[in-house]
């Protein structure tokens, strides 16, 4: 698949066919799904989402139907309209490579590993680049179809993860999940959170999102898609100029499902007004001498 364009990012609204149509018809250029692992899961008990200094902290832990229910709801991911990315997870090597080998036969046009929930216990995955590695690796050796690896701005060395996973032949590394937040009740004293422990993100993000996909960018061969924060054309624009080919959207879909309409037509405005004629002359420019 073209690494390129405005993708609807994992999590938000990606659990049906139906709601993932709703999606590319306003102007998502490919939609990822929610992950989905290998047996149902219920999440962490509520509260599971909180707003926190204009962002929002998510502790939903990973619910999903698990791979079997999820392709009774959407057999073949081709009926959406746009490229679908399947997110997947699996708490070990063989769980994950399970999950991406029966996902396959729903069709979808990439992969897309998460390996950095910051809320479960996966979210140590992409801290390490040995275990990224070999999850990335199994995963190849087992599908056919394009694989991204989704790293998290948690991890010390994000470029050292990203690395592994080019070495283990991921086809685009996807820079960043969540950052883990925490959000106290002054009255009652304690954590807002039924997991205590969060998910940060939305626009207080972006600038986290830029270094890593800025370091990576200039560290690796595959390219990266950047997420994180983004909700204007603007912001779409610094995160094409660290290093993203592509851009996925999730929190600020809260403001509207039109934002990957209004988001195009700005930067395409941008690429006019300032001399360009394709994106790709943009792409890394700020790493460029
Ligand atoms: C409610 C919620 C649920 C999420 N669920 C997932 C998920 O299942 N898998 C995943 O890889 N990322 C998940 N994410 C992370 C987003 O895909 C994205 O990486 C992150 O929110 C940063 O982008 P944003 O600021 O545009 O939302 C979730 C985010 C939110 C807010």
């Amino acid at each position: 698949m073209k690494i390129e364009g405005y993708w609807l990012a994992s999590g938000i609204l990606g659990v049906t066919g139906s709601i993932l149509r709703r999606v590319a018809d306003s102007g998502a250029d490919a939609v990822v799904t929610k992950s989905i692992g290998p047996e149902p899961r219920k999440g962490h008990s509520g509260p599971i989402l909180s707003v926190s200094h204009g962002g929002l902290l998510n502790a939903v832990g990973l619910t999903n139907p698990g791979i079997d229910a999820f392709h009774d709801e959407v057999a073949n991911l081709k009926d959406v309209g746009v490229p679908v990315v399947l997110s997947v997870f699996g708490n070990t090597v063989e769980e994950i490579t399970e999950v991406a080998f029966k996902g396959e036969k729903m069709h979808p046009t990439a992969i897309e590993l998460n390996l950095s929930c910051p809320h479960a216990e996966i979210g140590q995955i992409s801290h390490d680049p040995k275990l990224t590695f070999e999850y990335v690796k199994a995963v190849k050796d087992a599908v056919e179809c394009p694989v991204f690896a989704k790293v998290t701005p948690n991890a010390s060395d994000v470029v050292s993860v990203g690395a592994a996973a080019e070495r283990a032949g991921a086809d685009a590394v996807v820079a960043i999940n969540t950052v883990r937040g925490m959000k106290i009740d002054i009255f009652q004293r304690r954590p807002v959170l039924g997991n205590r422990v969060g998910g940060f993100s939305g626009p207080p993000i972006f600038p986290i999102a830029v270094r890593c996909v800025y370091d990576l960018y200039e560290k690796l061969a595959i390219p990266v898609i950047g997420v994180g924060g983004v909700s204007t054309w603007q912001d779409a624009v610094e995160m094409h100029l660290a290093g993203a080919s592509a851009i996925q959207i999730g929190t600020a879909l809260i403001s509207g499902i039109d934002v990957f309409q209004r988001i195009k037509e700005g930067v395409q405005k941008y690429l006019r007004d300032e001399g360009f004629t394709d994106i790709s002359e943009i792409v890394g420019a700020a790493g460029r001498d």
